[in-house]
């Protein structure tokens, strides 16, 4: 993949960021996606690439744009796929809480997962602790691996961790051995990234999320040479007849980093809301101030990016 297209696609992340920022703490997500969506979508489509879309916002039926298959970019240049969240934390951005980000992430031809619409169990770290974690080991015994592999006593660490009723055990196991917690409302896909960004403001992200989440996170953690190791965990029968459609042939396998992404990767993300690695979109009398990160595998190179936008020269 032409190096280049790692600076379209921070475009797509900005855009969608400027659009949904206006609608922060309006209470309205359908609105804030919506914005999102439309504006990374038109952005996509200036871009010299013949992509389709294999993570976005749902399938054919259920999203008009940015869905599961849609083909987007000018149709010349490299065939690529790209995965897509324009807005991640919907709620979040709705309600002006932290961590709204806007994500794209981009490979070779069949290089993510194909994760259906369902949920997945997650651990992920940052470089540090690469090699340390293992999904089937107890939540004690990840902590002590990357106690050890940090260096840093395991009161010390900061595990993340979405504030749900299906975590009750896994805040009591991880109480219990002393680490510290963070529990988030929404946005683990921030949360993964944090343990892995400039100042390692977490150690750990654990629990269950969405499966979309978790391949896009999966490309972030890759450019960063952090480590991440996953679980599908499907609701019903019919996630489970879905994954394997997707040609997931054993749907409740342990999943490592490579087999989430595999090969050349791009990432760009930029903060809708104030978060812990990326500020969020600030609004001037004429503009606007975008913070962005923006990476590849091939060369590890993490840009993080302030933009000025001047609206007077080009609308949002
Ligand atoms: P949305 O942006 O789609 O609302 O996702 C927010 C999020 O918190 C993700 O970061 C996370 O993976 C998922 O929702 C968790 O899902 P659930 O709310 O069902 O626990």
């Amino acid at each position: 993949m032409d190096r280049n297209l790692a600076l379209d696609l921070v475009r797509t992340t900005e855009a969608a960021a400027l659009a949904s920022a206006r609608a922060m703490g309006r209470g309205d997500e359908r609105m804030a996606d919506q914005l999102a969506v439309d504006a990374m979508r038109t952005a996509l489509n200036q871009i010299d690439m013949d992509a389709v879309v294999v993570i976005g916002e749902g399938e054919r039926d259920d999203a008009p744009m940015l869905y599961v298959g849609e083909r987007v970019g000018t149709g010349t240049g490299p065939r690529v796929e790209v995965a897509v969240d324009p807005l991640e934390g919907t709620t979040i951005c709705a309600s002006g809480g932290p961590n709204a980000l806007s994500v794209i992430a981009a490979s070779e031809e069949g290089g993510f997962l194909r994760a259906p619409d369902t949920c997945m169990d997650k651990i992920a770290v940052g470089p540090e602790a690469r090699g340390a974690i293992d999904i089937d080991r107890s939540p004690s015994e990840n902590l002590e691996a990357i106690s050890e592999a940090k260096r840093v006593p395991v009161e010390n660490l900061t595990v993340v961790i979405l504030d749900r009723p299906r975590h009750e055990k896994l805040v009591d196991e991880v109480r219990r051995v002393g680490a510290r917690i963070k529990l988030i409302k929404d946005g683990d896909v921030s949360a993964a990234i944090a343990t892995c960004s400039r100042d390692r403001s977490v150690d750990v992200l654990m629990g269950i999320g969405g499966a979309a989440e978790g391949v896009i996170a999966a490309a972030a953690i890759r450019c960063f040479s952090g480590d991440m190791q996953a679980r599908l965990q499907p609701r019903n029968e019919r996630e489970v007849e879905r994954a394997r459609e997707m040609g997931i042939r054993d749907v409740g396998a342990r999943l490592t980093l490579d087999e989430l992404v595999s090969g050349g990767v791009m990432f760009a993300a930029t903060g809708v809301t104030r978060g812990d690695f990326l500020n969020g979109v600030r609004f001037r009398a004429q503009g606007a101030l975008t913070q962005s990160v923006v990476m590849r595998s091939q060369s590890m190179t993490v840009r993080y990016i302030d933009a000025e936008h001047n609206f007077r020269y080009k609308q949002p």
